[in-house]
């Protein structure tokens, strides 16, 4: 074993000792079947090249995983995506997850949240809570996190544009709740570049978005340290039709371009980098989705350290969560999705994601109905107890297949990091178009491969039957919409319509002075319950929408 290599092997066993103190191993012994014992980490004592580049888990470069002890101490977060209809009825399916097993909550808004249109907005109409839950002012949020005890679980928001008035809606609740906002853990995704690239939901130009996400930054790292300020995503990059490396060298391209803006508005960059996050999919090629997981961390941690000097390992970690891959769910044979989703979980497992979402077999259908949500919620539940897979860290570590794959997706992304690079950054690179030229032209050949059967999709283009089942879906009940416009209306009529406006009035005035931070402009105005759709109406006029001529 070379020096450095023994180096290496001392911080971490010593990295183990202190980790246990928090964080104590979930078992006394781990073994098979067969009582032979399952050991924490297996590496070759001489084997120094694997070692070097490998590293140790919760050591540089974190190829392994970013905890030294991972799954030994504790499971991935079990946080299934969930909201549709109304607040109340979201806040019903979160305490049944909370009760099945799940530890962490992830919120589906409905697109008018996303866009930022109240319920009563022409533009809603027909969308309300169809895709997620409707949330119009702290009201709703308040029903939404009815008996959720914030000091004890955290919480996911899939919110882009509008992140900045959930998040202050978040922390109105915790304070409702007695809990002081510096405990509250989640995340926001507040990740707009992956909005214009791929999934849409965008509401204003980059340059102000980029303000409100830096003013996060700033705010949380002050008030909110324990919330994670963004979840970079590539996962809806993947869903747009990407490969597994441009997944990953559009997503870090995106965080690059996070952290270049929040350095250029004057944070440093150990100040928040910390609490940055990453979303990716989990797709159907098993091998390539795990080294896929293993190289993403390496590069990271390299561009962390030695591009932008960051000095605390904290800053070096990428930390992900992960789905299972939407767009390979088939409306055909759906029980059929309960196998794709196994695997696509046991490659995030291998692959060592912080948080897993696993998708209902009825989602190429429609939203899940409870008893597909517990079967995809068993699965993780499964894989954690019963498979063995989480005794020991990173079990595929070593493998010659895998680790020539972590090393050929790392130099294929690096490839395309620079070609970013040269186009002046993820920005320019989104406004050129060059991003989504790639996906399109991947997600074009895909296609072609599916449609010629040269790729197979069992039970769509191949192993087909005559299907008469109807599986029993979940429906969003019509009058919800009626129903949410009505309750709207009257909360505003029953609200102190001089402090809405002059908050409103406040936050106009700071909109209008970049040096402002915005945040608690947003919260007061959040607190007095103004609406989504009225604190993102202040900001339209302000800094217009992007795409409007
Ligand atoms: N040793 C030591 N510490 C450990 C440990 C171990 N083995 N395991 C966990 N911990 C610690 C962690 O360090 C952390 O403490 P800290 O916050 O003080 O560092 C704490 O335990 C919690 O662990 P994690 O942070 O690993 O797990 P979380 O679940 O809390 O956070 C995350 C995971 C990825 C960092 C976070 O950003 C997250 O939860 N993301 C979820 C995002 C999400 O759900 N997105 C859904 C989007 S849905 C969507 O967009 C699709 C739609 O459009 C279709």
């Amino acid at each position: 074993m070379t020096i450095n290599q023994k180096d290496n092997e001392k911080k971490w066993k010593d990295s183990v000792e202190e980790t246990l103190k928090r964080f104590p191993e979930r078992k006394e012994v781990f073994q098979t079947s067969s009582s032979i014992p399952v050991d924490r980490l297996y590496y070759h004592e001489n084997d120094s090249d694997y070692n070097e580049r490998l590293g140790f888990p919760g050591e540089y470069p974190y190829t392994r995983g970013i905890q030294s002890t991972m799954y030994r101490s504790k499971y991935w977060t079990m946080r299934q995506y969930a909201g549709f209809g109304s607040a109340t009825e979201t806040n019903k399916r979160f305490r049944y997850l909370l009760e099945q097993g799940q530890t962490g909550l992830s919120v589906a808004f409905d697109l008018p949240t996303q866009i930022g249109y109240d319920s009563d907005d022409p533009m809603a109409e027909g969308e309300v809570g169809r895709v997620g839950v409707a949330i119009d002012t702290l009201h709703d949020m308040e029903a939404l996190l009815d008996q959720i005890p914030l000091d004890k679980v955290s919480t996911s928001m899939t919110i882009n544009s509008p992140a900045s008035i959930l998040l202050c809606m978040y922390i109105a609740v915790g304070e409702k709740q007695g809990v002081p906002i510096n405990k509250l853990t989640g995340t926001i995704q507040n990740d707009i570049l992956k909005e214009y690239i791929a999934r849409g939901t965008y509401i204003f130009p980059p340059k102000p978005s980029m303000r409100l996400i830096t003013n996060i930054f700033e705010y949380c790292q002050q008030n909110v340290p324990k919330f994670n300020t963004i979840s970079i995503s590539g996962y809806h990059i993947r869903e747009a039709g990407s490969t597994a490396v441009q997944e990953v060298a559009f997503t870090i391209a995106n965080g690059m371009a996070y952290v270049d803006a929040a350095i250029a508005s004057g944070l440093d960059v150990d100040s928040f980098a910390p609490r940055l996050a990453f979303f990716f999919n989990a797709h159907n090629n098993f091998f390539e989705e795990i080294a896929k997981f293993r190289a993403a961390r390496r590069i990271w941690a390299r561009i962390m350290k030695e591009h932008y000097q960051a000095k605390n390992p904290k800053s070096w970690k990428l930390r992900f969560h992960t789905q299972t891959g939407g767009s390979t769910l088939t409306a055909q044979q759906p029980d059929n999705n309960i196998v794709r989703v196994t695997l696509q979980a046991l490659a995030a497992v291998l692959g060592g994601t912080q948080s897993l979402h696993t998708n209902s077999r009825d989602e190429a259908l429609a939203l899940p109905t409870e008893e597909s949500a517990r079967i995809a919620l068993r699965t993780q539940q499964i894989i954690a107890h019963e498979s063995g897979v989480a005794d020991t860290i990173d079990p595929l570590g070593g493998s010659y297949f895998i680790e020539a794959l972590t090393d050929k997706i790392e130099s294929e992304v690096t490839i395309y990091l620079k070609q970013i690079e040269e186009l002046g950054g993820a920005v320019s690179a989104v406004e050129e178009g060059f991003m989504q030229r790639e996906i399109h032209r991947t997600a074009y050949e895909t296609q072609k491969r599916i449609e010629s059967e040269e790729e197979v999709i069992v039970g769509l283009n191949k192993y087909k039957i005559d299907e008469e089942v109807n599986p029993e879906l979940l429906k969003v009940d019509e009058k919800l919409e009626r129903e949410q416009k009505a309750a709207l209306q009257e909360r505003k009529l029953n609200r102190d319509k001089d402090l809405v406006n002059s908050t409103l009035k406040q936050l106009e005035w700071a909109a209008k002075n970049p040096e402002e931070n915005l945040i608690p402009y947003i919260l007061n105005a959040v607190k007095a319950y103004a609406s989504v759709g009225e604190i993102c109406n202040v900001l339209r006029r302000e800094f217009g929408e992007y795409g409007s001529i």
